[in-house]
C-alpha cells in the first residue's frame, strides 16, 4: 500500500507485486496538478492501480472512465476506488464495446519498455520499440478524444520517440514534449537491456550513462488534433 499526497489530495493506493505506482506515475501526477479537471470528462487509459483516474476524480472531474488490458488491474482499481471514496470513476476492460464516450482529457502512463509483449508483462512491455501501447493510445484517442480535447502521456527515451511521433502525426495529432525528468534505470534484465542497446544503434532508444550508472529520460507528451478530417 502506498500513501502519498498529490497536489492537495491524500491518496491511499493498494498495489500488488505486478501492478504498482511507479516513479513515472508520481511524475505525471505532478504535472497534472496544473490541469483544471472541474466538470471534465476524463479517460485513464491503462489504469493499473487506478491512481491517475482517482486523482482526476478527486480533483472535480465530472466523470472518469478507466480502461486496462489486464483484468487484475480492473479489480485492483475497483478496490482503490472504494478505499478512496471515489464514486465517479468506472474502470472497464479495454475493448468494452458498450462504452461510447468522448473525453476532454485522456491521461496515460503507458507500458513502454522495449520488450516483446507477453502475458504477465502487460504492466511494462511495449513491444520491441516500446511503442505498441502508445499506438493503441493514439488509435483510441482518434476515436474518443473531443475536438478540443488533449491527450497527456509519458514516454521513456528507452522507447522510440521518432516512431511514436510519426505514428501520432499519421493519426492526425501533433506530438509535443512539455516536460522531462531523468531517472536511474534500476532493473537491467537481460532481454530488455539487449533490446535497448540494439535500438540505440538505430536511434530508437536513448539513455544517459554517468560513471557506469544508466539513466533514462522520461518525457511528458501533450497531443492534440492538428486538424479534424
Ligand atoms: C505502466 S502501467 C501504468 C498504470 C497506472 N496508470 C499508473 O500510472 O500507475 C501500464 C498499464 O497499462 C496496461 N496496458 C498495457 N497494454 C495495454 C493496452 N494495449 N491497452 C490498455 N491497457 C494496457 C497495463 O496492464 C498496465 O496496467
Amino acid at each position: 500500500m502506498k500513501k502519498f499526497s498529490a497536489g492537495l489530495q491524500e491518496l491511499t493506493i493498494l498495489e500488488t507485486e505486478k501492478i504498482r505506482v511507479t516513479r513515472y506515475s508520481e511524475f505525471l501526477l505532478l504535472y497534472l496538478e496544473n490541469l483544471n479537471f472541474s466538470q471534465q470528462i476524463i479517460c485513464d487509459f491503462g489504469c493499473g492501480t487506478g491512481v491517475l483516474g482517482i486523482y482526476a476524480a478527486k480533483r472535480g472531474a465530472q466523470l472518469v472512465t478507466g480502461f486496462d488490458i489486464d483484468p487484475d488491474a480492473i479489480d485492483l482499481s475497483k478496490e482503490n476506488i472504494e478505499i478512496n471514496d471515489c464514486f465517479n470513476f468506472q474502470p472497464h476492460p479495454i475493448g468494452n464495446s458498450v462504452i461510447d464516450e468522448t473525453y476532454d482529457f485522456i491521461i496515460s502512463n503507458p507500458a513502454s519498455l522495449p520488450t516483446v509483449k507477453a502475458s504477465g508483462k502487460e504492466f511494462f512491455s511495449g513491444g520491441i520499440y516500446g511503442i505498441d501501447m502508445i499506438q493503441d493510445l493514439f488509435d483510441f484517442s482518434a476515436q474518443h478524444l473531443k475536438k478540443d480535447g488533449r491527450l497527456f502521456f509519458l514516454q521513456t527515451s528507452l522507447s522510440s520517440i521518432n516512431k511514436a511521433a510519426n505514428y501520432a502525426h499519421d493519426k492526425g495529432f501533433n506530438y509535443k514534449i512539455i516536460g522531462v525528468f531523468q531517472t536511474e534505470i534500476r532493473d537491467h534484465y537481460q532481454e530488455f537491456w539487449h533490446r535497448v542497446e540494439h535500438n540505440q544503434r538505430t536511434g530508437d532508444a536513448h539513455f544517459v550513462e554517468i560513471n557506469g550508472v544508466h539513466s533514462e529520460i522520461v518525457y511528458l507528451v501533450e497531443a492534440k488534433y492538428r486538424e479534424r478530417p
